[in-house]
């Protein structure tokens, strides 16, 4: 195994792009409209913009700051911070398998939908289509009892393009990707909005979403969907922004690229609330009833809302289909490549591989999860029932723990704070260190508490309790049983680290952890390429 000099991104503009590639997605197309539709409409602006400044940007810049101050994948940095802590990498890393192998699953619909726009092949009854005849979907959630090759083949194909853009490396695969995806996402997607805009009861529709029904905000599941709506739409939680920080150079504007980030997500995620609602109002006016009647949540909204909305639309709905699904694409596609490069990193830096091993062995074995088990008649139920429970068991308690951890119990803020001010334009304050150890987790406590007490008296979906206990609770217990059993097993060059961290600490300032290219006394971990600045500069 020979030493690789741990990779690192071309600029910081394309740190930037690919940070807003992993927030951007289908997060943002299909989910927040209708989030925020459910949850007060206009008035659900208000607590959403509260989750962003008060937990999302905190967040985001705690992850940078870990990244760049370790420049490690998530359980490594976590363990060179305390070494108990580096269950919660593990934990995050199962996360991200599991969340990784369900969507590409989304990503590969919206392939085959792009596709069926042409001529809206999905005929005169879109919901029937999609979950009859193009997904299959059987009785009952169980076993599985089939497999569903219209879903498989652009499954494989999406799974390849990842591989492929990872293996290529951070710096020419995925920044070299989002540099391109990215411009091209924003572009189809204002000229989506603007056709959107266009269309009659466009107006009615953005009245529906936008008007605000103030009573919600005494309503404490608008403020737990505000915060969970914040976490999954900005990559947080999943320790995709440690590992991304981690590929950054020394000289790098952490809490300026944090707010850029988290402003860049929003802004496309209220593009999107706009062009979905407008097209909706649009539908709505088209059959003469109200935009309530056709506003249906989740999964439905892109994949049997919008195919009628194509479908009535009078001329250039096979454009408008094709343009809409080839945006799922992109959006998902960026942020999937994010998700698996959070365990990619992780068992690199564990193992020593090479990043095209690893890539080969553990997307590889996350591709044949996906492939094996999604595109089958139960594949939905299970897709359902593991997104609600990684996403509320998962992210969100990984988020709340990270700040529990880090900050109550190991007490780092003011490392980090003194870290990112450092290199930092922007300079952290009370405010970083009030809304990270105080408020997210008093509401991230209360919104756990009160959604477990929910789970624990209904069964989601009304799903069989046998179903929910291996897709849903054994999902998302699993994946905290395998952050602690990896963080157990011993690890040589890791114990190293941390022991040169903790002699350095001792004798200097504790600033500076140990750079992982510490000359022949760390084995092959990978060390920093030359860290001029002249690329990062630009
Ligand atoms: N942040 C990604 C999304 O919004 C995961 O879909």
């Amino acid at each position: 195994m020979g030493q690789q000099p741990r990779e690192q991104w071309g600029t910081r503009a394309g740190f930037l792009m690919a940070a807003i590639g992993s927030a951007i997605g289908l997060g943002n197309i299909w989910r927040f409209p209708y989030i925020a539709y459910e949850n007060g409409g206009g008035a659900f602006l208000l607590p959403y913009l509260i989750a962003l400044l008060t937990a999302g940007i905190p967040l985001l810049i705690l992850e940078y700051s870990i990244g760049h101050r370790y420049r490690s994948s998530a359980p490594l940095s976590y363990r060179r911070i305390s070494r108990p802590a580096e269950a919660i990498g593990w934990w995050q890393v199962a996360i991200c398998f599991v969340i990784a192998s369900y969507y590409a699953v989304i990503v590969a619909w919206a392939v085959r939908y792009a596709w069926f726009s042409v001529g809206q092949q999905w005929g005169d009854d879109p919901d029937a289509f999609f979950f009859n005849d193009f997904l299959q979907v059987g009785e009952e959630p169980g076993m599985i009892s089939g497999f569903v090759a219209g879903v498989a083949w652009p499954l494989v194909a999406v799974w390849a393009i990842v591989l492929v853009v990872l293996a290529l490396g951070v710096r020419k695969g995925i920044e070299k990707s989002t540099r391109i995806f990215i411009p091209l996402l924003v572009v189809l997607f204002v000229l989506l909005v603007i056709q959107a805009l266009t269309l009659d009861g466009a107006a009615a529709g953005l009245n529906t979403l936008f008007t605000p029904d103030w009573s919600k905000m005494l309503d404490g599941g608008v403020w737990i969907a505000a915060y969970g709506q914040i976490f999954f739409s900005l990559s947080i939680g999943f320790a995709i922004m440690v590992t991304y920080a981690s590929y950054l150079r020394r000289k790098a504007n952490l809490t300026g690229s944090a707010m850029v980030a988290g402003l860049a997500n929003s802004s496309f995620e209220l593009l999107a609330g706009i062009g979905v609602f407008a097209a909706l109002g649009f539908m709505a006016t088209a059959a003469g009833t109200s935009v309530d009647e056709v506003a249906t949540s989740g999964i439905g909204l892109a994949f049997v809302a919008f195919p009628q909305i194509i479908s009535t639309l009078p001329l250039g709905g096979t454009l408008f289909g094709v343009v809409f699904f080839l945006c799922l694409v992109i959006a998902g596609l960026t942020s999937l490549i994010s998700i698996v490069q959070v365990i990619i990193s992780a068992v690199q830096d564990r193992t020593g591989l090479g990043r095209v091993q690893t890539v080969l062995v553990v997307g590889g074995a996350t591709a044949l999860a996906s492939i094996l088990l999604f595109p089958t008649p139960e594949g939905l139920y299970i897709l359902d029932a593991a997104d609600r429970f990684i996403n509320q068991y998962g992210i969100a308690l990984a988020g709340l723990v990270m700040v529990l951890v880090f900050g109550w119990i190991l007490r780092r803020l003011p490392l980090f704070e003194k870290h990112a001010n450092a290199v930092s334009s922007i300079r952290l304050g009370w405010w970083w260190k009030i809304a990270l150890g105080g408020i997210t987790p008093v509401l991230l406590g209360f919104m756990m508490w009160d959604s477990l007490r929910t789970e624990l008296t209904t069964n989601y979906e009304g799903y069989p309790e046998s179903f929910l206990l291996v897709a849903g609770w054994g999902v998302a217990i699993g994946a905290i049983v395998f952050g602690i059993v990896i963080s157990c097993i011993p690890w040589r060059r890791a114990d190293t680290i941390a022991r040169l961290d903790a002699e350095r600490g001792a004798q200097g300032d504790g600033q500076t952890p140990v750079e992982l290219d510490e000359p022949d006394r760390i084995a092959p971990l990978g060390r920093p390429a030359e860290d001029t600045d002249k690329e990062g500069d630009r």
